[in-house]
């Protein structure tokens, strides 16, 4: 029996099809997930039938009749794959499988033990959406409403739709004193995707705005570009039946709902998204969008959008350990809005001709007073057009409005007037669409002038009653529907009815001082006789919006009959409570007045929208320029006092590509910070020991030159570049990315494959240590040659790394590669850039300063040797493998590790002070300044020992004769001097020799020790 309703029923409404199922899967919440068991697979929206006892009160008839069940399923059958929340009463209520998402995502409770039902109460609605978008559902909220037609029965319509991409419920929003703070959060746009002969069409369509901006031919990077802004912030993607859908395969859209969009050619295909999206949110195709091209200077020469990977390492977006930027650009507690603009611009680094525009707004922001004088409120540009087109014109955003145009206007009255049409410039830009600087004005005095007569600015009270039995809050609470919107003298028809609320007001007050107020005083002349008589009183019922005399009414009291109970408002008697006749009936008066009130300010409001609504256009804009100038004004605010600077130059016969002078970390006080100055040619190679600031020099050099070039203020006192830089690539530290299955060593590589690949000369790159997610000769190795591959290629970069082997491999030419690091002095970093190599890490040292055990560093630094000595025996098999032989029983026992036991017993000193090299290894450069004892160890298994005052040129000199070229050395520094090294080069000599080490030559010895004696 039931089975033949189904079929009336789309599939989307079981709870098994494919949008439900994969919904359900996600559960985590215990109570939700008893909730779902209990649903009926078999029957729409899971909703078992009225008959069996757990169902009972779900009585329904497949959505014919009309039951609360019967309006949801009529609903749902319309918007299947959406939430549907009904009014009913004081709670929006749903039951089914929409009730098990509410206790999931909203932290609601199920209602009552029967079927699975949940509800909220009115005023939590925006709150519950909020949810429910995050965790991208769509919802459809729908009202109750009086029925004309049907005396006191309601009816339910749906009152708006509401996505991730128009969150923010604005149905009653004009008249609700409380909801016109809301805040309205800059949404993701919905994506199409298409593609053609010229490359990929991107189709964004703001519903809000209502605009649809469409970009043509763009590569696929570039298309991705687009998404990757709001990567873990989409719901769902339309894409063209002949689009690769293997594109969205990252793992950032895993969770979205690709919608394939078929039997459209491919030029057709943003309009049909627009039709998709006007269904979808239940929209007239009536109402039009704006459809938007690309601004020319989108185009124009702009530098490419930072990779993802860059905007974390320079605290762009969020990344642990990282500072964040916009944090440091604006004051703290800055609006959002203030935060997500910049943002953007750094994120997409504008053309030259923007930041131009920019730079100079801000000098001109900081050459004038404007700083303090206006006020420029921000909000979300959507927030005015969503509110207009649905006629919900709060007075709390129309006060906005107002502001935001004044404030426009009178900055032709400032000092700041030159800098505006270069301000609109930026507003273009941001917005992707064109406004004359003319209409923008003509709007603006339209909107002053239409907004002026009807805000409210007098003291607009409700009745202040004389007698003080008579409570004042009962007048408030009646004309609070309609009072404070707007102004009483707003219009003719307004003014009348304040006057008609105010009369009616007065009669009442009237009625009560005339039939209930002499019972009360009567009564209290009694009371001074006879204190055990009770009291009248008249009491305020709220919820009743009334005034009644409360009190031991005695029926042969004079004046009893005219007296009566009054009726609530469900029209039950209220039997403990007084009234007249009278008094009831000027009440009604009174409230039927303040309705009539209430219905004048809405057609007014609602007029004003209609008004407005053709100046859209002007008001996106100067919603866009409210924020931008309040932007500007904290940036300035912040940036100034912390010596940040606007001096950038461009200059093709610049001495240097880029110059940077008295630059410092974002992060820091100027005071505090050690500032540097850099100039590039080509690639430098940074060394510098552990924790030198190293990294730092890579951020900072990548956040100074984009502020610059963006247009910005940026911590450092001038910038210079010969050419425009046209992208930046930032790469420090390795983590991994789990869920694309990459090892932190494979992230690096692909980012550095990306990097390279799209490089060009004026890219700047800034790599921090590649190629250490690897064991250390292929490490070095790649390190090695992407080095070379950026100076070959006269990339502008910076090259940190620890790899000191570069400078000793003879395959790598370092010769013409520009040399800093990081000075230090005693050991201790100076955070100072200078020319120059730093070829020790000093990373015992920086550990103990961090606090690591002393004996744990011992204990490394022995195993550092034995790491250095081990490490050749496994990776580069020797031509005379002499740590084998070792093992070969009897027939050749030494080895240089048996070497360092005689290199230490003769000195005296511990395993721990005798640096390896390997056949390949200098020694440290600061070694060169002490004495030493060695022992070296040719490829063929020979022994030499020697004595020096510089062991770097000494190791030189002996690897450019052949039979030492490939030699292995363990050396020890001899602090006391040269004539102790001799002594002990003598000692070492002879105890090797009469261990029966091979030895290369003893004469030198035999020499030194009789000869020069
Ligand atoms: N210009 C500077 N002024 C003041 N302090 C600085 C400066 N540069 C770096 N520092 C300090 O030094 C610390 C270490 O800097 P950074 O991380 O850049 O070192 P590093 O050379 O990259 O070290 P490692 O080789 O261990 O990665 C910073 O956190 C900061 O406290
Ligand atoms: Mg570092």
């Amino acid at each position: 029996m039931a089975s033949a309703h189904h079929r009336q029923f789309s599939q989307s409404l079981l709870i098994s099809s494919p949008f439900w199922r994969a919904k359900l899967e996600q559960l985590s919440h215990p109570s939700a997930i008893r909730m779902a068991e209990v649903l009926e697979p078999a029957e729409p929206l899971g909703i078992g039938r009225g008959d069996d006892a757990f169902w009972k009160g779900f009585k329904h008839s497949y959505g014919e009749k009309d039951s609360n069940i019967d309006y949801l399923l009529r609903v749902k059958t319309q918007h299947p794959e959406k939430i549907a929340l009904v009014q009913i009463g004081e709670f929006y209520e749903t039951w089914g499988i929409d009730s098990v998402f509410l206790v999931e995502y909203c932290g609601l409770n199920r209602m009552g033990k029967r079927g699975p039902r949940a509800g909220l109460p009115l005023a939590n609605i925006q709150t519950v959406l909020n949810k429910l978008t995050a965790a991208n559902f769509a919802v459809v909220v729908c009202e109750q409403a009086e029925d004309v037609n049907k005396n006191g029965r309601k009816t339910r319509f749906i009152a708006e739709v509401i996505t991730p991409s128009s969150p923010i419920y604005t149905y009653g929003l004009a008249m609700d004193k409380h909801r016109g703070e809301t805040f309205f959060p800059d949404c993701p746009p919905e994506f199409g995707f298409a593609k053609n002969k010229s490359g990929i069409i991107v189709v964004e369509v703001n519903p809000d705005l209502r605009t649809v901006f469409t970009l043509d031919a763009l590569t696929p990077e570039a298309a991705f570009m687009r998404l990757s802004r709001y990567a873990g912030r989409l719901a769902r993607i339309f894409y063209h039946e002949n689009f690769p859908n293997d594109f969205f395969d990252v793992s950032y859209l895993h969770h979205v709902n690709l919608i394939n969009v078929s039997g459209y050619l491919p030029q057709d295909f943003p309009r049909r998204i627009e039709e998709l999206i006007k269904i979808d949110l239940a929209l007239s195709t009536e109402i039009p969008f704006t459809r938007i091209a690309p601004a020319d200077t989108v185009m124009e020469n702009s530098p490419r959008p930072l990779y993802l990977g860059t905007a974390q390492q320079i605290g762009l977006l969020s990344e642990r350990g990282v500072p964040s930027l916009i944090d440091h650009m604006l004051p703290k507690g800055s609006p959002a809005t203030c935060q997500n603009l910049l943002r953007h611009f750094l994120l997409n680094p504008p053309p030259q001709s923007i930041a131009t525009h920019l730079r100079q707004t801000l000098q001109r922001l900081i050459s004038t007073a404007l700083v303090c004088v206006t006020t420029f409120p921000v909000s979300n540009p959507a927030r005015y057009i969503k509110v207009l087109q649905k006629h919900e014109a709060n007075p709390d955003i129309l006060q906005d409005l107002f502001q935001m145009t004044e404030a426009y206007l009178a900055c032709y009255d400032s000092p700041f007037a030159p800098a505006i049409a270069q301000a609109l410039q930026v507003v273009s830009h941001r917005l992707n669409m064109c406004l004359s600087e003319q209409v923008l004005r003509e709007s603006s005095e339209f909107i002053i002038e239409k907004l002026t007569p009807i805000l409210p600015h007098e003291d607009d009270q409700a009745r202040q009653p004389t007698h003080a039995q008579i409570s004042k809050y009962l007048f408030e609470n009646i004309d609070e529907a309609f009072r404070g919107r707007v102004a009483k003298t707003s219009n003719k028809d307004i003014l009348r009815h304040y006057n008609t609320v105010a009369k009616a007001a007065l009669r009442y007050e009237k009625a009560l001082t005339e039939d209930l107020i002499p019972w009360i005083e009567r009564r209290e002349k009694e009371r001074r006789d006879n204190k055990k008589l009770k009291p009248f009183a008249l009491s305020y019922d709220v919820h009743n919006k009334a005034i009644w005399m409360r009190g031991p009414v005695n029926k042969v009291e004079p004046g009893y009959q005219k007296l009566c109970h009054p009726m609530d408002r469900y029209g039950k008697e209220v039997s403990d409570r007084w009234t007249t006749h009278k008094v009831e009936k000027y009440l009604r008066e009174y409230k039927a007045a303040a309705e009539q009130a209430r219905l004048s300010v809405v057609a007014l409001l609602t007029d004003i929208a209609k008004t407005l609504l053709p100046h859209s256009l002007s008001i996106v804009h100067l919603a866009t320029f409210s924020n931008l100038l309040r932007t500007l004004i904290l940036h300035v605010k912040e940036c100034q006092t912390k010596q940040w600077s606007l001096a950038y130059r461009q200059h093709s016969h610049s001495r240097h590509r880029l110059e940077m002078s008295e630059c410092f970390p974002y992060w820091m006080l100027p005071h505090v910070a050690v500032k540097n100055s850099l100039s590039l040619q080509n690639v430098a190679l940074l060394t510098g020991h552990n924790m030198a600031g190293k990294s730092t020099i890579l951020r900072t050099s990548a956040v100074v030159t984009l502020l610059a070039s963006a247009g910005f203020m940026f911590p450092a006192q001038h910038v210079s570049v010969k050419e425009p830089i046209d992208g930046w690539f930032v790469r420090t530290g390795a983590s991994d990315d789990p869920e694309a299955g990459l090892s932190a060593f494979a992230v690096e590589m692909h980012d550095i494959k990306i990097a390279l690949r799209d490089a060009s000369e004026n890219t700047l790159i800034l790599i921090d240590e590649l190629g250490k997610g690897t064991e250390s000769k292929a490490g070095h190795a790649i390190a090695g040659s992407v080095l070379e591959y950026l100076y070959q290629n006269n990339i502008q970069s910076i090259f940190s790394t620890h790899w000191h082997e570069l400078f000793f491999n003879s395959a790598i030419d370092l010769d013409s590669i520009q040399k800093i690091c990081m000075e230090n002095q005693q050991g201790k970093a100076t955070y100072k850039v200078v020319s120059g190599r730093c070829t020790s890490s000093f990373a015992f040292e920086t550990a103990l300063q961090l606090g690591i055990e002393a004996s744990l560093i011992d204990r490394a630094k022995t195993i550092a040797k034995h790491y250095e000595l081990n490490n050749r025996y496994q990776t580069t098999p020797s031509p005379a493998p002499f740590f084998i032989a070792e093992n070969i029983g009897g027939y050749v026992t030494h080895s240089l590790i048996r070497a360092g036991k005689v290199l230490c017993e003769v000195t005296g000193m511990a395993e721990v002070s005798i640096t390896y090299l390997s056949s390949d290894a200098y020694p440290l450069l600061k070694d060169s300044n002490s004495s030493a004892v060695y022992i070296l160890r040719t490829a063929e298994g020979f022994y030499y020992t020697g004595e020096t005052d510089n062991i770097h040129t000494r190791i030189e000199t002996h690897r450019q004769s052949d039979t030492k070229k490939f030699c292995e050395v363990i050396y020890i520094l001899v602090a006391e001097g040269k004539s102790k090294a001799r002594k002990y080069e003598t000692q070492i000599t002879l105890k090797l020799q009469s261990l029966g080490f091979p030895m290369l030559s003893v004469n030198d010895a035999k020499h030194r020790h009789f000869g020069s004696a």
